[in-house]
């Protein structure tokens, strides 16, 4: 199965990926964690990146589109992946069309995860993961078991992302309307593209998708 996860910073695409994964043993490609990665190992890609990211602009689709061709080749992704934050400009798309076309690779589903833009913000606020394993976690929507323990791996330690701010929320929120949303049409076109509710709460978003992936309505 490929699948496109597509909506606005906090949709909850990094949210339902990793419950994807999980059930279906595929893995999550995201490019903000790649990106992520690359800033902490202090590569020349990650600090060229720090900045555009914390203006809540995008990196370079050259960048972004040579990390998704290799990753796509890793031997994990053979049954399929999960894209969560790429592509998110045309360009990006086209790139991922041919990408696909070169291996002989169709995607199967886009799946749109619309939410208003005023609990977007709400939700980047309160956002934070575990330091540890990276399970993710919300100050009201997603709490552990046991206060201050990750209910994944027990680790104490957690982090909030720099870009989290409403600053910078609001910038990538406009990015967001400007370059990606331009997405919708190009895969409605391709009649590959269906929409959940991402106001829902987050074991319900995971019942729409898996309706949408057993090819439900
Ligand atoms: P990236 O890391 O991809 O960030 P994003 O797209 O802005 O998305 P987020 O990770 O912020 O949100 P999410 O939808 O995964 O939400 P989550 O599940 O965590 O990109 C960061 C930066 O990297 C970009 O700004 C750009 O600079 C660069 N970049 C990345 N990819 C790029 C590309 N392809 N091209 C160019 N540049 C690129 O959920 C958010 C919170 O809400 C969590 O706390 C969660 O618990 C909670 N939550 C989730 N679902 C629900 C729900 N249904 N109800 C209530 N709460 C919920």
């Amino acid at each position: 199965m490929k699948l496109i996860l597509l909506g606005p910073p906090g949709a909850g695409k990094g949210t339902q990926a990793r419950r994807l994964m999980d059930a279906h043993a595929i893995p999550q490609l995201s490019t903000g964690d790649m990106l992520r990665a690359a800033v902490s190992a202090g590569s020349p890609i990650g600090k060229m990146a720090k900045e555009v990211m914390d203006r809540g602009d995008l990196v370079s689709d050259d960048i972004i589109v040579g990390m998704i061709a290799e990753r796509i080749d890793q031997p994990d992704c053979a049954n399929g992946f999960i894209l969560d934050g790429f592509p998110r400009s045309e360009p990006q798309a086209q790139a991922l069309d041919t990408m696909l076309a070169e291996r002989g690779l169709a995607l199967d589903h886009v799946i749109e995860m619309k939410v208003d833009d005023e609990a977007l913000v709400e939700r980047l606020a309160g956002r934070y993961t575990c330091a540890n394993c990276g399970a993710g976690y919300h100050d009201r929507f997603q709490i552990p078991a046991v206060s201050g323990v990750c209910d994944s791996c027990g680790g104490t330690e957690f982090k909030r992302r720099d870009d989290d701010n409403e600053t910078t929320v609001r910038s990538r929120l406009q990015v967001y309307h400007d370059q990606t949303a331009p997405l919708l049409p190009y895969y409605r076109a391709k009649a590959v593209l269906r929409q959940v509710d991402g106001m829902a709460d987050i074991d319900e978003v995971t019942v729409q998708i898996n309706v949408v992936l057993k090819g439900g309505k």
